[in-house]
């Protein structure tokens, strides 16, 4: 009896330090705190993009809700609350001016995985100094991961001598450094997308005319859409800082 009563009081102190934050009102809660690194990175980059928190329906792009995280906030407390049964997936992403996802950069609840979970019980997300600056999206999102550039540029080969594979390497093998295939430019110019060859590497194609670096890499590599295109430049025109 003594025991069973100890049980259920330890389960009580868990229970009201977790659930006092928020309230249980109509559809699911999604508890984010804790503190980010390089989140300021966005704003230099002017109103078109912003750090949230966001619901998305399953193979949208665009969140059904989402909650601003202040760029300026080293620590943060959001509260996602009133969730549709339409959200497959709690993402911390950013969006840009029409509201569509251009990086994610963690998924902090997956309803698709956790099909039995009981709406009363808020989803917390600790962020634990997450970067969440614009270079990290970049390298992620771009350059890291399967079918990108890792499996010529780090990977066994490196197509001119160039390495991506880590955030650092990646950057410091960019910016500012002589390029191999265009005599006189540097693969990134920070303030000069136009100039930069990374930015020319991921926005000519074959059919734009010859390409000094033998490789057509818009219409084989993985990526390079358009709203990645535009995030790199505005980063390298923003001074391809990074963090
Ligand atoms: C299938 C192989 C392949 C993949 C994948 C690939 N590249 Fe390349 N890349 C090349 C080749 C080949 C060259 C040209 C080498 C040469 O001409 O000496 C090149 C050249 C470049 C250059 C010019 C470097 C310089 O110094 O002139 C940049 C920048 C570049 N790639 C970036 C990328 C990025 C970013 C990705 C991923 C989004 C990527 N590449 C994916 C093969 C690849």
């Amino acid at each position: 009896m003594s025991a069973l009563a100890l049980t259920v009081s330890s389960c009580d102190d868990g229970d009201i330090k977790t659930s006092s934050a928020v309230t249980f009102k109509d559809g699911y809660v999604v508890k984010v705190t804790g503190s980010l690194a390089n989140a300021s990175s966005w704003n230099e980059l002017g109103k078109s993009y912003t750090l949230v928190v966001a619901g998305f329906a399953e193979g949208d792009s665009f969140p059904t809700i989402s909650k601003i995280i202040p760029p300026t906030s080293e620590s943060i407390d959001i509260t996602l609350s009133g969730m549709e049964n339409s959200v497959s997936t709690v993402e911390l992403c950013a969006i840009n001016s029409i509201y569509k996802r251009v990086v994610s950069y963690d998924t902090i609840f997956s309803f698709q995985d956790n099909p039995d979970w009981d709406p009363r019980d808020t989803i917390f997300y600790e962020a634990d100094g997450r970067d969440v600056g614009v270079y990290c999206g970049i390298y992620s999102k771009l350059i890291a991961g399967k079918g990108k550039c890792f499996r010529c540029h780090g990977e066994g080969s490196a197509a001119a001598d160039m390495h991506l594979v880590g955030k650092e390497r990646s950057y410091a093998e960019l910016v500012g450094v002589d390029a191999k295939t265009v005599s006189g430019s540097k693969r990134v110019v920070a303030g000069d997308a136009d100039n930069s060859v990374l930015y020319r590497v991921a926005t000519e194609a074959k059919t734009d005319g010859a390409l000094p670096w033998h490789y057509d890499h818009v219409s084989n590599v993985d990526g390079l859409e358009y709203n990645n295109q535009k995030l790199l430049r505005d980063w390298i025109n923003a001074g391809a800082k990074m963090n």
